[in-house]
C-alpha cells in the first residue's frame, strides 16, 4: 500500500494534454537534475504520445539531450530491435531522432542468454551509473515513468508473482508475464522504481476505467503498492471516464 508523502492526482482532457503534461514534468525534473540527469521510461502504449512529443519543437530543443541519461523500468525479453522491445519502441519513436550520445541509453541487455542473466547486468548498470549500492542513498533517478495494466500490474510486476515482495535486489527476472505480450520480462523491483524524486503514472483510455478506480482507492494491486521516495503524481486522462476521484475515500 502506497504510505507516499505526497500523492496526487492530476486529470487532464485528452490524449494529447496528457503527453504535453507528461512533457512538462519532464522537463522540469531534468531541469532539477543536475549535471546528469536520469530518466527510468516505461513500455506500453500510453507513454507513445509523449515520446513522439519530446522529437519535436518545444521540447527537442528544450532539453539538454547530451546530458540526460534514459532507463528503461521494465522490458521484454526480445531482442532489441523486435517491435515489442520497450526500449526499442523509445528509440523509434524519440531517442534515435534527437541525436543522444549512445552511451546515454541503458537498454536492459536481452541477448545476455536469460531474464536472469539480463536482471543482474542491469542492476550492476544501475550500481555503476549512480555509484552506491544502496538504495536508501541517493535517489537514482528523476523521474520513473509508469503504466497501469488492465489487470492492475505496473512494469512487468503482474498479480501473484514473487516479484511483488522483492525488497533487496533492483532488478528480477520473470519468467512468465501475466498478460500479452506473454514473453519473459526484466522488470526493476518496487524499490528500485521508489528510488526517485518523481514516479509519474500515466493513464489513459476508457479500457482503465475499473481497473484505476480500484487502483487509486487503494485495492491490492502491484500498481497501488508502487511507491516514490519523492512525490507519485497519476496524471489521468478523462477519457479513461474517471472525472475525478476523491482522496478522502482512498486507502493508500
Ligand atoms: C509493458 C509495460 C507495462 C505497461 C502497462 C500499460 O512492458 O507492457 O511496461 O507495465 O506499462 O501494461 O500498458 P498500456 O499503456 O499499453 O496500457
Amino acid at each position: 500500500m502506497s504510505s507516499d508523502r505526497r500523492r496526487q492526482i492530476v486529470f487532464v482532457s485528452d490524449a494529447e494534454a496528457l503527453a504535453e503534461s507528461a512533457a512538462e514534468r519532464l522537463l522540469a525534473r531534468i531541469a532539477q537534475g543536475g549535471s546528469r540527469p536520469a530518466i527510468c521510461l516505461t513500455g506500453g502504449t500510453s507513454p507513445e504520445r509523449l515520446y513522439r512529443r519530446l522529437a519535436e519543437a518545444p521540447y527537442r530543443g528544450a532539453i539538454p539531450w547530451d546530458r540526460v541519461h534514459w532507463f528503461i523500468g521494465d522490458e521484454r525479453f526480445v531482442p532489441a530491435h523486435d517491435t515489442l522491445s520497450n526500449m526499442g519502441a523509445a528509440r523509434r519513436l524519440f531517442l534515435d531522432h534527437v541525436g543522444v550520445p549512445a552511451g546515454n541509453i541503458h537498454p536492459v541487455a536481452t541477448d545476455a542468454g536469460s531474464p536472469e542473466t539480463a536482471a543482474r547486468l542491469y542492476e550492476a548498470e544501475l550500481k555503476r551509473f549512480c555509484g552506491h549500492d544502496r538504495l536508501n542513498a541517493k535517489p537514482l533517478f528523476d523521474l520513473v515513468l509508469m503504466g497501469l495494466g488492465r489487470d492492475g500490474h505496473t512494469a512487468s510486476l503482474f498479480p501473484g508473482s514473487p516479484a511483488l515482495d522483492e525488497r533487496v535486489r533492483w532488478v528480477v527476472g520473470v519468467e512468465q508475464a501475466g498478460l500479452a505480450p506473454f514473453v519473459p520480462r526484466v522488470t526493476l523491483t518496487f524499490p528500485a522504481l521508489a528510488s526517485t524524486h518523481e514516479m509519474l503514472f500515466l493513464v489513459s483510455g476508457e479500457d482503465k476505467h475499473d481497473i484505476l478506480g480500484r487502483a487509486l482507492s487503494g485495492d491490492d494491486l502491484p500498481a497501488s503498492r508502487a511507491h516514490s521516495d519523492g512525490d507519485l503524481v497519476w496524471l489521468i486522462d478523462r477519457s479513461t471516464g474517471v472525472e475525478n476521484f476523491d482522496a478522502r475515500s482512498a486507502t493508500g
